[in-house]
């Protein structure tokens, strides 16, 4: 982080993507259950987005939870769901305070319904936020992404010739982000 105005990078990014992971492996190096490895690695994101705040970075994008994590012990998933929740409890007044608008990327259909709430009354809570956007893709899968946009572009009879790169943005879990055009002072 830089210290003064000189150290400030002269090329920002307008987009970061985070893969969480080494929380298991952080943990059982240190004796510990592999949850908590998971609190220890839900901790920095906190310094993280304090930081993507402080170089003026708009997206942040925090890879949590995969389609395939489904298959880890029923125990850590159930773990890192309570996680996720905590953090929505304890931290979403002061992110959206800090300005940071919650979005949730992947498929919220499959988790249990007071989670499903949770998540979209947290969205809803920041949606007015503009400082910086922080993607939390939970139960989201690259491939997952792609059968969604298709499923809802036949839903809505889309023609094959109406497809563009566009118009797929739209159908993604990310619709509604502005184009990379549109910071044109970021890199
Ligand atoms: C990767 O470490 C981490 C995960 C698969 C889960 C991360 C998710 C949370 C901590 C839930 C909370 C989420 C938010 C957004 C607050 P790993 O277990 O694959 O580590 P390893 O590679 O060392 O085994």
């Amino acid at each position: 982080m830089p210290q003064n105005k000189t150290e400030q990078p002269t090329k920002i990014p307008v987009h970061i993507g985070i893969i969480m992971d080494g929380n298991g492996r952080w943990a059982i190096s240190r004796g510990l259950p592999r949850l908590a490895g998971h609190r220890a690695g839900t901790e920095n994101l906190r310094r993280m987005i304090e930081a993507c705040i402080d170089f003026g970075i708009r997206y942040l994008t925090i890879y949590a939870f995969s389609t395939e994590n489904w298959g880890r012990p029923q125990e850590e998933v159930q773990g890192l769901l309570k996680i996720f929740e905590n953090v929505i409890d304890r931290e979403l007044q002061e992110l959206s305070d800090m300005g940071v608008q919650l979005r949730h990327i992947g498929r919220l259909d499959g988790l249990k319904p007071s989670f499903q709430k949770k998540v979209m009354q947290a969205v809803d809570f920041t949606h007015h936020n503009q400082r910086l956007t922080l993607n939390i893709a939970f139960n989201y899968g690259g491939r997952d992404e792609i059968v969604c946009a298709i499923q809802n572009m036949i839903r809505d009879g889309v023609k094959p010739e109406a497809v563009t790169d566009e118009l797929v943005g739209r159908y993604l879990f990310t619709a509604g982000a502005r184009p990379r055009s549109d910071h044109s002072h970021l890199w």
